[in-house]
């Protein structure tokens, strides 16, 4: 369960990092939410940069304490999240996908990412970090291939209705979902992935490539026929074109 302690903080360099000082601390109990209005060093995955512009979206992050996931099965939480995301679209009226591995995007845009940061110990996944951006009130993303509610309703949304619908869906979801088989839930997540099964282009090292997504794999490796032939890739290796 998540969502009993809400802090709403109105700057912060990043909300992962906050829920990790408060750790540090020991002042962080499990299921403890942070959000903050604005971010001025959000992370993406990747070594990346979450920027988005102040107040007008969801910024937030979670700690679960008790988690207890083995670590050959440490990318089914980025499934779980992922799927939980997709759920918590539709129950807001939007249909959206999983790009490889846990971006999501509506209407082949990207509107939500996903920063998961684990703590292991003695071959468990024991603490998890999650922080979720949700573009929600933001129409202008200059050159990113990005969308967000307002641009896809038309109108302006209540930030902290979202934030307790993301909550109640996860709570809703989060631990069935995790305690299913994992080739179920494969199954559920590649039913929501974008370009399953499909022609897809995609960038591998600097060529072109056609490919059809075959797989994700138990280490979240992406499993692409080209040519009658599966190749394996992490997220260096390749990138899609769409
Ligand atoms: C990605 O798609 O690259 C992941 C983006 C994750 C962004 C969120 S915003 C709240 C939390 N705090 C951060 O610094 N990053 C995550």
């Amino acid at each position: 369960m998540i969502g009993s302690k809400i802090i709403h903080l109105q700057d912060v360099d990043s909300t992962n990092n906050y829920v990790a000082n408060m750790v540090k601390e020991g002042i962080c109990q499990n299921g403890t939410v942070i959000m903050a209005e604005n971010q001025f060093g959000g992370r993406g995955q990747r070594g990346s940069e979450w920027v988005v512009d102040s107040g007008k979206n969801l910024t937030f992050s979670f700690f679960l304490s008790d988690v207890n996931l083995a670590v050959s099965r440490q990318f089914d939480l980025s499934r779980v999240l992922a799927i939980v995301l997709v759920d918590f679209f539709k129950e807001n009226s939007l249909e959206a996908v999983i790009k490889w591995p846990n971006d999501i995007l509506v209407g082949r845009k990207k509107i939500s990412g996903v920063l998961i940061e684990n703590q292991i110990r003695n071959g468990l996944v024991s603490q998890v970090i999650v922080g979720v951006g949700i573009n929600v009130n933001q129409i202008d993303f200059g050159e990113l291939s990005a969308t967000s509610f307002c641009l896809e309703k038309d109108k302006q949304f209540n930030l902290k209705e979202l934030l307790f619908s993301f909550i109640q869906v996860f709570n809703q979801k989060f631990d069935s979902l995790l305690a299913l088989d994992p080739l179920k839930l494969n199954v559920i997540y590649e039913k929501m992935l974008f370009g399953f099964e499909e022609p897809m282009c995609f960038n591998v090292g600097g060529d072109v490539v056609n490919g059809i997504i075959k797989n994700v794999d138990k280490k979240g490796l992406l499993h692409v026929d080209i040519n009658g032939i599966v190749n394996t890739f992490d997220l260096k290796e390749i990138s899609f074109i769409y």
